[in-house]
C-alpha cells in the first residue's frame, strides 16, 4: 500500500470507529465564564458533540457569541450592573501596565472576586439547580469549563456523570491536581517567562521560574480557599456530596488548548491530557459577508485586520491612542478593517478603512488577501492568525497577552509594540517592516504546515475522546497516580529523608568503629564511653 492509500483507510476506519461509537449521550456543559474568548474554546468543543448527534444542554453567564443550532442554552443572564462592572474591569486592565505577573496578580484579586462571586450565582440560580433537582434529567457527561471555579466539579456528583474539563489554555502547572502531570519547573516555562522553543533555561532564569510557581501556587492556593467556601455555600445542605478536596481526583480528562509539538513547550503529559489547539478554528471558512468579501477581493495591495479583541472595547483606549493608530493607517496603501463598537464615533473617516462592529475573525483570516493581523495578543486571535499563517503585531494588553506576544515574537511571526505607550513612529515603522520583509510570513506558514499536521484534527479528537469516557465510564483507567498522592510522597521527599538519615547513621557508626579499631591497634584500649567524649 502506498502511503496516501493507507491514510485513506485508516481515516475510514477512524470514522466507522467514530461513527459506531456515536449513540447519542446527553451531555452537559458548564460554561459560566466571564471571559468571551473562554466562552468561545468552551462552546466550540460543546458544539463537536452537539453536531455529531449528541443531546447538548450548556449553561453560561454570557450571551454565546454565536448562535448554536443544536445546542440548548440555560443562560443566567448578568444584571446590567454587573455588565458594567464587568467592562469596567477589562478597561482598567487596559489601561496599567500588566507585564508584571506577580504586581497583575497582586492587583487584580479584587476583579477576581468579582469574576468569581458571578460564578457562583450562576451555579446558585434556580435554572441551574432545576436540572438537578428534576429527577428526569440525566446527564452522560459533564464538560466544565474550568478556571477559578473548582468547585462546580460538584454539579458532575449531583448527575452521577463523568466529568472532562474544557480548558482554553495549555496545561500549566496549575493544573497539576486534576490532571496528574509531574511538575516540570526545571525545564517548562512558566507562562510569563520567554523562553525559546527547544532552549535550556539557565540558572537565573530555573530561579525566576521556580519562583513564579511558587508564587502562583500561592496565589490559586488563597483562590482555591474561597472555592471550598463556595463549595459549601452551594452544595453544603447535600450530604451525599464528596469532600472539596476530592473532587478533582474524579476528572476523566482534561481538553487543553494547546498543541505542544508545534507550539512547545515539550514536556511530559499524562494520557489524560488531550491537547485540542485551534478547536474554534473551523475546518473550512464560511464565507464572509457580502461587505467584507468586496472589500478584500479588491483589495490591490493586501488587507489587514486590526482587532483588540472581544473583552477590551475600542473606546476603553484613550482617544489619543485611537487618532495615533488612525492617522498611520490611513496613509497605508493597503486596506484595513477595524473591528470599532461605536460605529457613530469612529476616529475618522479614510477610503482604506472599514469600521465593523463585529466580525467573522476566523473567516477573516482565512482570506488569502490578508497579509497582517494587529492583534491584542489573545491567545484566541494569536491561534487563529497562526493557523492561518498571518504574520501579526501585537498590543497587547493585561493577562497573559504580553506573554503570548512575547512568545510570538521570539517565534518570529511578527512584533510587538506597548499600546499604552503607542507612538505614531515607531508603530509606522513597525508595520513597514512586517508589510515588507518576508521573513515573519515565512516563518509563519511553516509554523501553520506544523499546526495543521496531526494524527486527527482537533474536532475529531474532541468527539472521539468524549465518547470514549462516556463509553468506558468516566475512564478511571486513565488516572495518573499522582492525583492521590500528597506533595511529600510525590516529590518522594520521604524517601530522601530515609536515606539521608540512613547516611548520616551510617558515618556516625563507621566513625566510632573505625576510632575504636584505631585505639586498638594504638594499644591504648578504652570504653565506648570514653570514644563518645572525643
Ligand atoms: C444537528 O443534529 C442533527 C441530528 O443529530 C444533525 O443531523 C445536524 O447536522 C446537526 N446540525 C448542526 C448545525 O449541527
Ligand atoms: C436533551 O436534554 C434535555 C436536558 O437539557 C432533556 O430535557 C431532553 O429530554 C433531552 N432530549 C433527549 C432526546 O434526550
Ligand atoms: C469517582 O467516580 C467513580 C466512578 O466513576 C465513583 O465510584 C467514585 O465514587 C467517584 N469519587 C468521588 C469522590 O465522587
Ligand atoms: C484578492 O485581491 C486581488 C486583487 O484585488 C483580487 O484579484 C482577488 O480576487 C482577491 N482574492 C479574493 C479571494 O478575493
Amino acid at each position: 500500500m502506498d502511503h496516501s492509500s493507507k491514510r485513506t483507510v485508516l481515516l475510514a476506519l477512524l470514522s466507522v470507529l467514530l461513527i459506531s461509537g456515536s449513540q447519542g449521550g446527553n451531555i452537559l456543559g458548564v460554561f459560566p465564564s466571564l471571559s468571551p474568548s473562554h466562552l468561545i474554546v468552551q462552546l466550540a468543543m460543546a458544539n463537536v458533540l452537539a453536531e455529531n448527534g449528541h443531546n447538548v444542554t450548556v449553561i453560561t453567564a454570557l450571551k454565546p457569541p454565536v448562535t448554536y443550532k443544536n445546542i440548548t442554552v440555560v443562560q443566567v443572564p448578568m444584571s446590567e450592573e454587573d455588565h458594567k462592572q464587568t467592562s469596567a474591569i477589562f478597561a482598567q486592565f487596559a489601561s496599567q501596565d500588566n507585564s508584571n505577573i506577580f504586581m497583575t496578580m497582586y492587583r487584580s484579586m479584587g476583579q477576581m472576586k468579582f469574576m468569581m462571586d458571578k460564578m457562583r450565582d450562576v451555579m446558585k440560580d434556580q435554572r441551574v439547580k432545576d436540572l438537578y433537582e428534576n429527577k428526569d434529567n440525566k446527564f452522560d457527561l459533564v464538560m466544565l469549563g474550568y478556571f477559578l471555579n473548582s468547585y462546580q466539579l460538584g454539579i458532575a456528583h449531583k448527575f452521577k456523570a463523568p466529568v472532562v474539563i474544557a480548558a482554553s489554555m495549555p496545561p500549566m502547572e496549575i493544573f497539576n491536581n486534576v490532571v496528574g502531570n509531574p511538575s516540570a519547573s526545571s525545564f517548562v516555562p512558566a507562562m510569563n517567562m520567554a523562553v525559546e522553543k527547544g532552549q535550556i533555561m539557565t540558572f537565573v532564569q530555573r530561579v525566576q521560574n521556580f519562583l513564579t510557581n511558587v508564587a502562583t501556587e500561592v496565589f490559586f492556593g488563597f483562590l482555591e480557599n474561597y472555592n471550598a467556601n463556595t463549595y459549601k455555600e452551594v452544595y453544603g445542605d447535600d450530604p451525599n456530596m464528596p469532600a472539596f478536596e476530592e473532587l478533582g481526583k474524579n476528572v476523566s480528562l482534561t481538553f487543553f488548548s494547546s498543541h505542544a509539538i508545534s507550539e512547545g513547550p515539550i514536556r511530559p503529559n499524562v494520557p489524560a491530557v488531550i491537547e485540542v489547539g485551534g478547536i474554534q478554528i473551523k475546518d473550512k471558512p464560511n464565507p464572509l459577508p457580502k461587505q467584507l468579501a468586496e472589500f478584500l477581493s479588491n483589495a490591490d495591495n493586501s488587507a489587514i485586520l486590526l482587532s483588540l479583541g472581544s473583552n477590551v472595547k475600542s473606546s476603553h483606549l484613550k482617544s489619543d491612542t485611537n487618532n495615533k493608530i488612525f492617522h498611520v493607517l490611513s496613509k497605508l496603501k493597503q486596506r484595513i478593517i477595524w473591528k470599532w463598537e461605536d460605529l457613530d464615533n469612529t476616529p475618522g473617516k479614510s477610503d482604506n478603512i472599514l469600521y465593523s462592529k463585529w466580525l467573522p475573525q476566523d473567516d477573516i483570516l482565512a482570506h488569502p488577501n490578508i497579509t497582517l493581523f494587529i492583534t491584542h495578543a489573545g491567545k484566541g486571535g494569536i491561534t487563529e492568525a497562526q493557523y492561518h499563517g498571518k504574520p501579526m503585531l501585537a498590543l497587547p494588553i493585561f493577562g497573559d497577552q504580553h506573554s503570548n506576544a512575547l512568545k510570538m515574537v521570539k517565534d518570529g511571526f511578527g512584533l510587538s509594540l506597548s499600546l499604552l505607550t503607542l507612538e505614531e513612529q515607531p508603530f509606522e515603522e513597525s508595520l513597514t517592516e512586517l508589510l515588507e520583509n518576508p521573513q515573519y510570513s515565512e516563518k509563519v506558514k511553516t509554523f501553520s504546515a506544523l499546526y495543521r499536521d496531526r494524527p486527527m484534527s482537533a474536532r475529531q479528537t474532541v468527539l472521539y475522546w468524549s465518547e470514549y469516557v462516556m463509553r468506558h465510564h468516566g475512564a478511571p483507567h486513565l488516572q495518573s497516580p499522582l492525583k492521590q498522592m500528597n506533595f511529600i510522597a510525590s516529590h518522594n521527599l520521604d524517601v530522601v529523608a530515609l536515606l539521608v538519615i540512613v547516611v548520616i547513621v551510617f558515618i556516625y557508626i563507621s566513625k566510632l568503629t573505625i576510632t575504636a579499631i584505631i585505639r586498638k591497634l594504638k594499644g591504648k584500649p578504652e570504653s565506648i564511653d570514653k570514644i563518645k567524649k572525643h
